[in-house]
């Protein structure tokens, strides 16, 4: 069973900087940062909040009201930010954005045109942009609107933590291999724009990634899958691929490796996708639900062997109050 963070109780605190207090989510990973008005950080409560972004993967802001240019002011003090928003990368008939790197995340409708991505349906696993050759580093999501039952719920899993427990035989099986990353498909498993059908995962378009990735910043190394359809190991049949690929993902989303947030409005989460996945609920289809995200620029991704002799990631270790 998945611990929510509406379940949380407070493992641990620490006052990072005056102003700033971090309390790790009693799960595998997230912390929730306590800092008052994020548009008030100053650059001392700022780098000690980047850090503890790298130290437990997923932050938890509550109660912020940011507009679109204070959401993207934000983003900025994790990274650069990312491109905007590129026609390609959406699906269907969607209202064009009003800020060009804010991505409306909604099932919202008006005037028989969606205002936002995804609809709301479930959103199965994976980890943002892993489809292109530079994908992104955070990703930040905004709460305006949620169903009033608190469905929708998204889940992060601790990337560090799913290498780290990986039986040995299947860690020394991925070491320096390669995956190719399918681009055809969202993670609502709608076909983007300018796509055609997936007959063959050894010829589909998308990048090629290491499965085993190490994190720039951190220097630890992670397991990288992306998103489980269309996926491809390189270098092995298509059979041995699935299998290969069968096991991975059963390792990752053994629930003590999750944790799941359920949101409310004013809401931030902030998610590294170099070394977490996330995944959504299905939500009330007859509800509203409105988010707004945005996002920084990433690295090509790289795997450095030497990074396994380091010390584990401190979130790379189970959590006592996680099981
Ligand atoms: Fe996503």
């Amino acid at each position: 069973m998945a611990i929510t963070s509406t379940q949380q109780t407070v493992a641990v605190q620490s006052a990072g900087a005056a102003g700033v207090t971090i309390k790790p989510i009693p799960a595998a990973l997230g912390a929730e940062i306590i800092c008052g008005d994020v548009r008030a950080l100053d650059e001392r409560q700022t780098q000690v909040t980047k850090q503890a972004w790298l130290d437990h993967l997923v932050l938890l802001f509550r109660g912020q009201s940011l507009t679109d240019d204070e959401l993207v002011a934000f983003a900025q003090r994790f990274g650069k930010l990312s491109h905007p928003v590129a026609g390609h990368q959406l699906h269907g008939n969607v209202k064009t954005f009003q800020h060009p790197h804010v991505n409306v995340v909604s099932n919202v409708i008006e005037n028989g045109v969606p205002i936002g991505t995804l609809g709301d349906g479930e959103a199965m696993w994976h980890t943002d942009f892993s489809f292109e050759e530079v994908p992104y580093a955070a990703t930040l999501l905004h709460s305006l609107e949620i169903p009033a039952d608190g469905s929708g719920d998204t889940g992060f899993i601790n990337m560090y933590l799913a290498y780290e427990t990986l039986p040995r035989d299947l860690r020394e099986r991925i070491s320096g291999l390669t995956m190719k990353q399918d681009a055809s498909y969202n993670s609502a498993g709608m076909l983007r724009r300018g796509y055609q059908e997936v007959t063959d995962v050894r010829v589909s378009p998308g990048p090629v990634h290491p499965i085993v990735r190490t994190h720039t910043e951190t220097g630890r190394n992670c397991l990288y899958l992306g998103r489980r359809n269309f996926a491809y190991i390189n270098g092995v049949s298509v059979d041995e691929s699935e299998q290969l690929l069968n096991a991975l993902w059963a390792h990752a989303e053994q629930t003590s490796l999750q944790w799941h947030h359920q949101w409310r409005v004013g809401d931030i989460l902030v998610w590294d996708n170099r070394c977490t996945m996330h995944h959504r609920d299905a939500f009330d289809p007859t509800a509203r639900r409105i988010m707004h995200k945005t996002m920084t620029e990433g690295d090509r991704p790289h795997f450095q062997p030497h990074a396994d002799d380091s010390a584990k990631h401190a979130r790379g270790c189970l959590h006592a109050a996680a099981h």
